[in-house]
Parts: C-alpha cells; structure tokens; sequence
C-alpha cells in the first residue's frame, strides 16, 4: 500500500521497468506490499547507517557505500539494476546474489523486511 505519493513514485518506476527490463517480470503496484514505517525502525535495527548516509535515520553517516539519498527516485541500483520494488527488496534481502562481488554484504534480512526498508527507502526522494 503506502501513501498516494509512493503509489505514484511505485507506478512511474513501474512504467519505467516496462521499457528497459531485462529481469523478465516486473512487480505490479498491487502485488509490492510495504511497511515504510516498519522499515524506518529495520534500518536503525541492521545498522545500515554504519556505511551509508541516510537521510531521517538519526547517526546513520556512514561512508563505506553510497550516499542513499533520493534512493527513491535513482534509476539503477547500484548502477546495475533497473529501481524497481522488487529489484530493490531483492537486493536488501541479498546483494550477493543480485550482484556478486560488490562490497555490501548479505546480512540475512528476510524477505518481509527487505520489502518493508524497500518502501521507506521509496520515501528518499
Ligand atoms: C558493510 C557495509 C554495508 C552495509 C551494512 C549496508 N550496505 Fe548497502 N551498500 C554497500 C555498498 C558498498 C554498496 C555499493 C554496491 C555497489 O554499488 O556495487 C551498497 C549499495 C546499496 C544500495 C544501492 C545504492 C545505490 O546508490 O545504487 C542500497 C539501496 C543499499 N545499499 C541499501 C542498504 C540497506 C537498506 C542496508 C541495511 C539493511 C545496507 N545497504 C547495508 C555497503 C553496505
């Protein structure tokens, strides 16, 4: 669900997906269910700030990744994969899978959570 914004925000990266996916299906608004505010207190909980710097998660500065802010609104992932709802709760749950080799680590979130960060990160616009 979420707001009427991150529904919007979901739908136009969705429309986006449609043009340039090379993943095969792609999620639909109706089927990408997230708690953004369940995610906020997940990405305090995984300590993500310990290596990036996000916006609204108190002492999250860290410098080891990339700076996620407008994460929402960024075209790839980590400059490989189109933005979508899943692509981006996929690579929460398992970055080594979606992409070997990169510096950021499996942390073993299940896919519930990856969902639920996935939607707060869609409110980094
Ligand atoms: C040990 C350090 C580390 C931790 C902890 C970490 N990441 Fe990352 N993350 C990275 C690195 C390094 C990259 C860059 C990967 C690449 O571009 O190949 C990255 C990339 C990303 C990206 C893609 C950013 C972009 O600009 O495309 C997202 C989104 C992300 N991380 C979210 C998270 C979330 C959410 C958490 C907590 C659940 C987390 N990360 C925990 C190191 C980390």
């Amino acid at each position: 669900m979420g707001t009427p914004t991150t529904r919007s925000l979901i739908a136009s990266l969705l429309a986006l997906t449609a043009v340039a996916c090379d993943k095969g299906t792609a999620a639909g608004p109706d089927n990408f269910i997230g708690d953004a505010r369940r995610g906020t207190d997940l990405v305090k909980k995984y300590q993500c700030g310990g290596c990036h710097d996000i916006p609204g998660i108190a002492g999250a500065d860290g410098n080891v990744g990339p700076p996620l802010h407008r994460i929402g609104t960024r075209t790839y992932i980590a400059g490989y994969m189109q933005n979508s709802p899943d692509n981006m709760a996929d690579w929460i749950e398992d970055p080594q899978r979606a992409l070997p080799g990169n510096a950021m680590p499996r942390m073993g979130i299940p896919q519930k959570d990856a969902r639920d960060i996935a939607a707060f990160l869609y409110t980094l616009k």
